[in-house]
């Protein structure tokens, strides 16, 4: 029922980054105004508290790292072919930091802010209210943009992130947040047992950059098929040359959106259900968004240290990333990320526990 806010580090540009620590029934979120990160997300169950959002300890290993832990991601999250887009006729060219695409906003995105916060506390939540304004051009995008992203944690286990923008020419935008869920609070540094149901019946295949084709696959009867609940890593090793090219699930799921979900007068779609091996907690996660980026960890490095000295290991942890599909303004057919001048860009995703 409060909001703390403590000292975390400073950036080498000498920001001070702080630390908001907002507490409710058994779940304690902390974020920090470096790139709007979720620092930490503690949630109270039978065998104990559990911290089950990835991190570090130090704003320098934030910095240094490539990870986007827990981070808000933008403008454009996941790839955009070769760095290169057009909107009505005229050419962009992006910041190219993943072989030769752009990924998640270029070599300075949202993740790399420093965001500016409000706090407000009503009787049924907390609330972190977060701001920035990037420039025209900024990593090559279009359009002086102005980015709010509200975290409210709620009294029922969830909390929800919303985002809202508002850019003063047309451009593209697609804003998602970047954590690496273990719901053991990584006391097994393999995310592989956790069992995961999607509401999706299609993704969308990628070729070997991780950019997609354009097609909408059907999961049904593949390795990438989850509508029916299985562990993470059942079908992983499956012989796809999907899993092949991302070194496992990498994948943009579609949302079925069959199933709705009201949330302070907006109405989200179940979209992913992921459940910790030993059954004691499960996160539900519904959102408004035409997608979701299933991803596993096949990148992050065993040479990294977590927070509180764990090591870091491929595949300890997934990220169910709510967003436009990837490269999106390269593909008519996708559901548009255009943001018109003036136009009010708002969606919202929400994240709910339920603690055994
Ligand atoms: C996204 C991408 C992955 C990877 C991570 C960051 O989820 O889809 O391929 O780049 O971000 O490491």
């Amino acid at each position: 029922m409060s909001i703390e806010k403590i000292t975390f580090g400073k950036t080498k540009e000498t920001d001070e980054v702080l630390e908001y620590l907002l507490k409710r029934n058994g779940v304690t979120l902390g974020i920090l105004n470096y790139g709007a990160t979720i620092h930490k997300c503690l949630v109270e169950t039978s065998k104990g508290v559990r911290d089950v959002i990835g991190g570090y300890d130090t704003v320098k290993e934030y910095e240094d790292n490539d990870g986007y832990q827990g981070a808000l991601i933008g403008r454009v999250g996941n790839r955009i072919c070769r760095g290169k887009f057009s909107i009505d006729g005229v050419d962009y060219t992006l910041a190219i930091n993943n072989g030769e695409n752009s990924l998640h906003g270029g070599l300075k995105g949202f993740d790399k802010y420093i965001w500016t916060v409000t706090e407000n506390s009503e009787a049924d939540c907390d609330k972190l209210i977060m701001t920035i304004t990037s420039p025209h051009m900024d990593q090559g995008y279009p359009g002086k943009l102005k980015v709010t992203v509200t975290y409210t944690l709620n009294d029922d286990k969830s909390f929800s992130i919303g985002y809202e923008a508002e850019s003063d020419r047309k451009t593209v935008l697609n804003l998602t947040n970047h954590s690496y869920f273990n719901l053991t609070g990584f006391e097994e540094l393999n995310v592989l047992d956790h069992k995961l149901k999607l509401y999706c019946s299609n993704f969308t295949p990628v070729d070997h950059t991780l950019i997609p084709t354009g097609e909408i696959r059907p999961v049904k009867g593949t390795a990438f098929d989850f509508t029916e609940e299985k562990t993470v890593g059942r079908d992983i090793e499956a012989k796809d040359l999907q899993l092949e090219y991302a070194g496992g699930y990498d994948h943009n799921y579609v949302i079925d959106r069959t199933q709705e979900v009201s949330y302070r007068n907006t109405t989200l779609f179940k979209t992913a259900a992921l459940t910790s091996p030993d059954d004691v907690l499960s996160l539900e996660v519904a959102t408004d968004q035409p997608g979701v980026q299933v991803y596993c960890g096949n990148f992050l490095h065993d040479d990294i240290v977590f927070k509180g000295s764990k090591p870091q290991r491929r595949r300890s942890a997934i990220c169910l990333e709510t967003q436009h599909y990837p490269d999106t303004p390269n593909h008519p057919q996708f559901p548009s990320a255009y943001l018109d001048k003036g136009e009010r860009f708002k969606t919202t995703t929400l994240f709910k526990f339920t603690s055994r």
